[in-house]
């Protein structure tokens, strides 16, 4: 349904500003006054929260690169001045530590939650592939973010990941070395690595506030899914945004806020690695090198397939094709509530990337590296084998006739 300005302007300035840029029009059309499904439940809220992180780590961020140094003498004691030293720097900190952790676990909310409800399918695919690069930046970002307190774990973190691109040799000999000391600016990773690292932690959160912009543009031209995966037919399907979704918004965002602040206050290192309070030290080698708790199922797919080169390709396609999910998904039906087959497929395939970040902390041996073999299949046959055949093959439920019938209870029509 084309959505059409209700802004009146209520002074004369306003009037004025309305006919040179129209930026209080577009933000009552788009944020105020947008017609929205009337039935989104909450894990539609956490678009909103995300936003909410990403502004939290751009604020705490900013004001720690004030007192953080990144020289490869100073920087681990540039982080313990500022726990120590710099007022409430510790709560700054902390914030943006375990800012970090919930981002990503709202992220994955957000995927699921777009992956369960078909928010991926016609009309939403560029909106869905703006969302992929942005969790490609924000795993940049948190990868390089990490590597700035130069403990023990990451440090050898970066040495482990970095290299990987030496993986490159087998294709071309040479070439995977130069890239990769090309990356670390010398012969092995130090203070020129961390410069660059600096200074792109810096630069990508911007990057990724404009494709947050985009994202958000893309979603207002189809508008939200719902959980019926059924447009909006009637003006009785939609309310508008504001007051009732701002106000749900408002109260998951609080609720959120309460288990941000139980980490930072409670827990501040729970979702750490003592290790990371070890300055990092280029003549040991920690025995066990784990990634942080949001790249350990990438990390068992890495180590589950015994070539390098491979299992860098495997890791890297487990997100890319994400990219292909609008396409790879055959079925007309969006939401996996009318999907009696895919649906149980799907919760596997949940089940099964949680397993992988479990096996992704594990050593790589004995039982735990064949578990990361099968899930890591798994991964992979669902994406390119399930997803487009049982699309096929599968008799969708009966489905509610509109939004409406679905909120009012009305008996769903049989599918043909
Ligand atoms: C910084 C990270 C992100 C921010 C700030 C963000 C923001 C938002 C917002 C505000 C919405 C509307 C509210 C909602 O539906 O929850 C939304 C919707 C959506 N996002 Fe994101 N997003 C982010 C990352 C992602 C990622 C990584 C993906 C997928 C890979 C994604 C896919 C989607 C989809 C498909 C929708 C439409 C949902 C629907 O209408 O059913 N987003 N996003």
């Amino acid at each position: 349904m084309a959505h059409v300005s209700t802004y009146k302007p209520n002074s004369a300035i306003e009037k004025w500003m309305d006919d040179r840029l129209p930026v209080m029009r577009m933000m009552h059309d788009q944020f105020n006054d947008f017609p929205t499904p009337r039935n989104l439940n909450y894990l539609w809220t956490f678009g909103g929260i995300l936003t909410f992180c990403l502004a939290v780590q751009m604020a705490t961020g900013i004001v720690l690169a004030m007192h953080y140094v990144p020289q490869e003498t100073m920087a681990f004691d540039s982080v313990e001045h500022i726990m120590r030293d710099v007022n409430f720097g510790w709560l700054l900190r902390y914030i943006h530590f375990n800012g970090a952790s919930l981002f990503f676990l709202a992220v994955y909310i957000h995927i699921a939650r777009g992956m369960y409800y078909g928010s991926y399918k016609a009309p939403r695919e560029v909106l869905w592939i703006i969302g992929v690069l942005i969790f490609l930046a924000m795993m940049a970002t948190a990868f390089m973010g990490y590597s700035l307190v130069w403990g023990q774990m990451s440090f050898w973190a970066v040495t482990v990941i970095t290299n990987l691109f030496s993986s490159l040799d087998s294709i071309i000999p040479g070439l995977g070395t130069t890239v990769v000391e090309w990356i670390w600016g010398g012969f092995s990773v130090g203070g020129p690595t961390l410069t660059r690292l600096f200074s792109l932690h810096y630069l990508l959160p911007f990057v990724i506030a404009g494709l947050v912009i985009l994202h958000i543009w893309a979603l207002h031209v189809p508008g939200s899914n719902n959980p019926t995966g059924i447009d909006i037919k009637s003006k009785s399907d939609a309310i508008s945004f504001n007051p009732y979704y701002t106000v749900k918004d408002g109260f998951a965002m609080s609720m959120f806020v309460i288990l941000f602040a139980a980490f930072v206050f409670y827990a501040p290192n729970f979702m750490g690695h003592p290790d990371n309070y070890i300055e990092a030290d280029p003549l040991v080698t920690p025995p066990h090198i784990v990634p942080e708790w949001y790249f350990l199922p990438y990390y068992a797919i890495l180590r589950a397939i015994p070539s390098k080169l491979l299992g860098v390709v495997a890791m890297f396609g487990s997100i890319g094709l994400l990219l292909f999910l609008p396409w790879l998904d055959t079925s007309k039906v969006r939401s996996a509530r009318y999907r009696p087959i895919f649906k149980w497929f799907l919760l596997l395939f949940f089940v099964n990337a949680v397993a992988l970040g479990y096996l992704g902390a594990k050593p790589p041996e004995g039982a735990f590296l064949i578990w990361g073999r099968i899930c890591t299949a798994y991964y992979f046959v669902f994406l390119l084998v399930i997803m487009p055949v049982v699309g096929w093959i599968e008799k969708p439920a009966a489905m509610p006739g509109s939004i409406t019938d679905d909120v009012l209870g009305k008996k769903p029509v049989p599918a043909k």
